[in-house]
């Protein structure tokens, strides 16, 4: 078995890439990435040792590498994706670009080699916010900012070459991850960071938003299950069940800390934020997939892990980073200097 992970060096991708190469012994693993600002050799560097796998520094848009890339493979699993709603608001278009030129590229090229099996990873996002009630696979797709249209649109191109052309396609849409080498521009790695450095934590708006918070090695045990023992043409939810606001989670990250609550400081909100996203998971369940371990357990050894890993998000909140939190966020300047 050989396996083409697509932005797998970035946060979900290069976790999964680790959770292959230390549960499937005989697989061999490519990483495909652009490395862009998320995408970080560093959180490959120690997969690297491993004769069976490799790395490819490459844009899924690009049609001639991923011809010479693809054939050989046995499936792929594309997490390539611009993943974070606030730089979406901002300018869209490499957000577009990727997920539907990318997606379509690597379509194109799989309707040649038909026994390979794709994998889209999507997310809870496309189904837009629920104020009482759970998405279902079967449930509208209406997402409601650039970053979740641009998911929708790859997720739903992908199945189309299901239902068109025959395509071995499943897509899994999960709930909000967390865990190790996550970007420190996503709420939990920015606010633990921030707290080690003493820095005060921007909460948006009001604080009551409801993401249901879904440990990273979790999922990446249920796509496994999902490429292993899914249907083609379907589409697999995946949360864990912890639906909590954001408050309560700052609040959690606090405790874990020591730190007061003095630390949060009430912003502005993200325009057009989505109030709550909930998702019906029963079909992956019912394969046999469950969280491995509870809520305070992962956020205790995420926020160990960030702890003890200053060499790996110290770098990441001083470049590039910094730039982009002063062109967005200009007025909130104590919380990156
Ligand atoms: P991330 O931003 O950490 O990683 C994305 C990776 O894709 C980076 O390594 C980047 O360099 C790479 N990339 C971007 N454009 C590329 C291109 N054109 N060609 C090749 N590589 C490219 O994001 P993540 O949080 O790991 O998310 C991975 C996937 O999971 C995304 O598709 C995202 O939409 C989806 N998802 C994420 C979450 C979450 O909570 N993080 C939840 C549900 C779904
Ligand atoms: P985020 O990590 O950006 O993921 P998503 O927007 O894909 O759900 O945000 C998670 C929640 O945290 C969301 O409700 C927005 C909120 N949030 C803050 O309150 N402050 C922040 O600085 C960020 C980045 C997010």
């Amino acid at each position: 078995m050989k396996i083409l992970i697509t932005g797998g060096a970035g946060f979900i991708g290069s976790n999964f890439a680790r959770h292959i190469i230390r549960n499937r012994p005989d697989w061999g693993v490519t990483v495909l990435d652009k490395l862009t600002y998320a995408g970080n050799p560093a959180n490959v560097a120690d997969l690297k040792s491993y004769d069976r796998f490799q790395f490819v520094q490459g844009d899924i848009c690009d049609p001639h590498l991923m011809a010479e890339t693809i054939p050989g493979h046995d499936c792929i699993v594309n997490f390539a994706a611009e993943t974070h709603v606030d730089r979406s608001l901002a300018r869209a278009d490499d957000f577009l670009r990727t997920a539907l030129i990318g997606t379509n590229v690597m379509l194109e090229i799989v309707r040649k080699h038909k026994d390979i099996r794709y994998i889209q990873i999507s997310t809870d996002e496309v189904y837009g916010s629920f104020d009482i009630g759970s998405a279902t696979e079967e449930s509208p797709i209406v997402p409601r900012n650039p970053y979740s249209a641009s998911k929708a649109g790859g997720d739903l191109l992908a199945l189309s070459y299901f239902k068109s052309f025959g395509l071995d396609v499943i897509v899994t849409r999960s709930s909000n991850n967390f865990g190790p080498f996550q970007y420190p521009e996503k709420v939990m790695p920015l606010f633990i960071t921030n707290l080690l450095e003493g820095k005060p934590i921007p909460l948006y708006g009001d604080g009551m938003n409801i993401r249901d918070w879904l440990f990273v090695e979790d999922n990446c045990t249920a796509i496994l299950l999902a490429l292993e023992e899914g249907n083609a043409g379907e589409v697999y939810n995946i949360g864990a069940g912890n639906e909590i606001p954001n408050i309560k989670m700052t609040k959690a990250l606090l405790a874990s800390l020591g730190k007061p609550e003095s630390m949060i400081r009430l912003v502005e909100d993200r325009p057009g934020h989505d109030r709550r996203y909930s998702l019906e998971s029963t079909k992956i369940r019912s394969m046999g997939w469950e969280p491995a371990s509870t809520f305070q357990d992962q956020l205790a050894s995420t926020v160990s892990w960030y702890q003890s890993h200053e060499d790996w998000w110290k770098p990441l909140k001083s470049g590039e980073f910094k730039e982009y939190y002063k062109k967005m966020y200009e007025e909130r300047k104590g919380y990156y200097e």
